[in-house]
């Protein structure tokens, strides 16, 4: 039953194509900050709506859900990813969750590549030698880096993701292999082992929480290097530190952080390692598609017609 009188809370700015379909479905309340509201904040913005488009640091828990009160029906994530979410309290309080996968595949297989590229070939160590105006020369041994063709790709987490990262490693004559959960510890450990470049893809899980710690790090080739455009926990960021400072693996690439938006200093300070602000996903076709995918999905709760991308029925999907 969709009408005019439907609250509709949307947590932060999205892109106007995804609001005119949310508007045409309801009351629609944007936030007037462009940051992350409190969880008080949050509590306050949510009383009363019957959906809420949420982003990846907003926290949906029972103390959210409880503010929001028995009439919500969605929660539509404007992410892949649903760490934020309590699904199964969400579940117990018969509101549909839903996520946005498939429209940002493609770009954050093209952010993993860039990250593989950027950190094999040294490109922001070379940037910064640059703008720093120190001088320098072509020469035979200057910064070289380590070529792609003929090197394993290692995807932890064979999901839409993982597997659209891959095809572009293909692209640059890398052999892949991947781990997932149904692969269990050894399957890890031999990717691990045998991988050039580990890439991680899975979600974050309590079983993939710290997956990538000191012992994990230790498994790794030193010649090898580490790439995160997945979640920040996944790896323990202190150990990743530790093992970079040691040359236990050759260096990293991180577009998410444990702590974010916060980057542990130890990482700042390593030549060996390319920094990326949480981009997988940043391109203005991918994020307006995201913003249309989560509107519909609203609309269509809000119409009493299945969710396109709902999170209740496909939670086991990805790795
Ligand atoms: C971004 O990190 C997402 O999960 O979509
Ligand atoms: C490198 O700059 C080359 O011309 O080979």
């Amino acid at each position: 039953m969709r009408t005019a009188s439907s609250s509709i809370v949307v947590t932060r700015q999205i892109p106007e194509p995804g609001l005119e379909l949310l508007r045409a479905a309801g009351e629609v309340w944007i936030s007037a900050d462009d940051r992350a509201l409190s969880a008080e904040e949050l509590r306050v913005a949510i009383a009363g709506a019957d959906a809420v488009v949420t982003m990846l640091h907003d926290r949906v828990d029972t103390a959210f859900l409880e503010a929001a009160g028995p009439q919500l029906r969605c929660v539509a994530n404007v992410a892949v990813g649903y760490d934020n979410i309590d699904v199964d309290a969400a579940t117990r309080h018969g509101v549909v969750v839903t996520n946005t996968p498939g429209v940002l595949t493609d770009a954050t297989a093209d952010l993993a590549m860039a990250l593989i590229l950027a950190v094999t070939r040294r490109l922001g160590e070379g940037e910064r030698l640059l703008r720093g105006r120190d001088p320098w020369s072509w020469n035979m041994f200057f910064m070289l880096g380590t070529s792609l063709a003929g090197k394993t790709l290692g995807i932890v987490g064979p999901g839409q993701i993982g597997r659209a990262t891959a095809e572009r490693a293909h692209a640059f004559g890398m052999d892949t292999m991947f781990a997932g959960r149904a692969d269990g510890e050894a399957g890890l450990k031999r990717l691990l082992q045998t991988a050039d470049v580990v890439s991680l893809h899975c979600p974050l899980t309590p079983a993939t929480r710290h997956l990538i710690n000191a012992e994990r790090l230790a498994q790794m080739r030193p010649s090898a290097y580490l790439v995160n455009t997945a979640r920040g926990p996944i790896v323990d960021e202190p150990a990743l530190v530790h093992a970079l400072q040691d040359g236990a693996i050759a260096g990293a690439a991180l577009d998410v952080f444990e702590h974010e938006p916060e980057v542990h200093p130890g990482l700042l300070e390593l030549e060996n390692v390319v920094l990326a602000p949480h981009l997988g996903s940043a391109t203005i076709e991918t994020r307006t598609a995201m913003a249309t995918l989560a509107a519909g999905n609203v609309v269509a709760v809000l119409s009493g017609d299945p969710p396109l991308t709902p999170i209740t029925i496909r939670r086991q999907a990805n790795c």
